[in-house]
């Protein structure tokens, strides 16, 4: 398998094996949820350079599962209809596919944020939102579950090439199918099956209704919570996934409570998180600075998830010989090598976030031979950046005083 070469991933027809993973842009229009022009031209600028294919940042599909990031993408307005279809048309006029993830955040949001009280599997505390979810009732899970089915049969209607459900990062299907998320005694909870069985019905309803139209998953396969995702497990889930007639899995790591494991870096990259994570970033600024200033002299002696490249590449590889369903690599893929050793492998695609908003036109630089190796420095500062902006590379360098937003 080569990088550059016409393929099929997940039943979409690609031009590469290049995927810009999943990653929230900040800039959905405020009152629709929709795609703004903004969005718009960014997502045209990766179409027009080479990217095999888009999946868009995470869209949520009820309105008790938003994220308290500004500006998140959503699904379940009809109002958004006209950008969404404004947009696969623009990204289309490329040769690019455009792939809807669909998330709902469970725990992984507040409810002061989002004005409901937040829900999820499990009434459990969460690290960094530790206000107290409530635990779904069976009609909350048949609504979510429809909530789903609902924004797949408008993902096919707007012209997405397909959806991608998310079930990484601790958001709330990750939450139901680990069984650290999932504490329940009912038929939703207690075994594999049951764990699944939210997936598994999401999966049978759309089919009814979109067809073969291609799904993939986004899965954690593995994290650091306690009973949580092990490559084990997850190959069981994977194979359940293969049986419910999913089309790709694009294998990631961690929840978001597990600090910087799903993107990770050589250290936490404190300037941003005192300029952008609340409450710090409301300190009084004498105070702000004088913590920051304690925090980056301990900051060399936090440990840090190693390796920093290609991650998730065992866990990807023992799925892919599992399971008959296409697989994608997310996770530390940074340079040409990474990729053809990944490819060489036998993964048939990789994706990649920060590399993409590092240099939007990397695709392009690897296939003109203009590049081999991405510039993003692996800071994560655009992590953090979303939490108050639209998403932007730092390189590493926070300037203050911040803009107000
Ligand atoms: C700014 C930012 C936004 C992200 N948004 C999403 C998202 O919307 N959905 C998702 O599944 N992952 C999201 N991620 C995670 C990435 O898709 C990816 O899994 C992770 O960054 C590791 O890949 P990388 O090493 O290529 O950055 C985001 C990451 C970053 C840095
Ligand atoms: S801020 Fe830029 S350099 Fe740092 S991780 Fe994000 S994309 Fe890479």
């Amino acid at each position: 398998m080569e990088i550059f070469e016409d393929c099929i991933i997940g039943k979409i027809p690609m031009k590469n094996r290049l995927i810009r993973s999943a990653t929230h842009d900040g800039l959905a229009d405020p009152v629709t949820q929709g795609p703004t022009d903004e969005l718009i031209r960014k997502y045209v600028y990766l179409a027009k350079n080479d990217v095999g294919c888009i999946i868009q940042g995470y869209a949520i599909v009820s309105p008790d599962g938003r994220s308290n990031y500004p500006r998140c993408l959503g699904f379940y307005d009809p109002r958004a209809a006209e950008g969404y279809k404004k947009l696969t048309a623009a990204v289309h006029e490329y040769g690019t596919p455009i792939v809807a993830q669909l998330a709902h955040c469970g725990r992984q949001t507040s409810s002061k944020a989002i004005g409901i009280r937040k829900i999820a599997p499990t009434a459990k505390r969460h690290l960094l939102y530790p206000d107290k979810a409530r635990e779904m009732t069976k009609d909350d899970i048949l609504r979510v579950e429809n909530d789903f089915v609902d924004a797949i049969v408008r993902a096919k209607e707007y012209g997405f090439d397909g959806v991608q459900l998310h079930l990484a990062h601790g958001y709330l299907l990750h939450d139901f199918v680990s069984e650290n998320g999932n504490k329940r005694t009912d038929e939703y909870g207690g075994s594999l099956e049951n764990r699944m069985r939210i997936v598994k019905e999401i999966l049978t309803k759309a089919r009814e209704k979109v067809g073969e139209y291609p799904i993939w998953v986004k899965l954690s396969a593995t994290d650091k919570r306690s009973k949580g995702m092990r490559t084990d497990y997850s190959l069981k889930v994977a194979k359940l996934l293969e049986t419910y007639g999913v089309d790709a899995i694009e294998v990631s790591c961690g929840s978001v409570q597990d600090g910087m494991n799903t993107m990770r870096s050589k250290r936490f990259p404190m300037d941003a998180i005192f300029a952008y994570r609340e409450p710090l970033a409301s300190m009084p600024s004498f105070l702000n600075r004088a913590v920051l200033a304690a925090a980056k002299l301990f900051n060399p002696l936090i440990p840090q998830p190693k390796p920093l490249e290609l991650y998730n590449l065992p866990a990807a590889v023992e799925l892919q010989k599992a399971v008959k369903t296409d697989i994608i690599l997310v996770g530390g893929v940074a340079s040409l090598s990474d990729m053809q050793k990944a490819i060489g492998s036998g993964i048939d695609a990789v994706s990649m976030c920060r590399p993409f908003i590092c240099e939007p036109d990397f695709a392009r630089k690897l296939k003109e031979g203009k590049s081999t190796q991405s510039k993003c420095i692996m800071c994560n500062c655009c992590g953090l950046v979303i939490e108050k902006e639209p998403v932007r590379c730092l390189m590493g360098k926070v300037k203050y005083p911040l803009k107000k937003s």
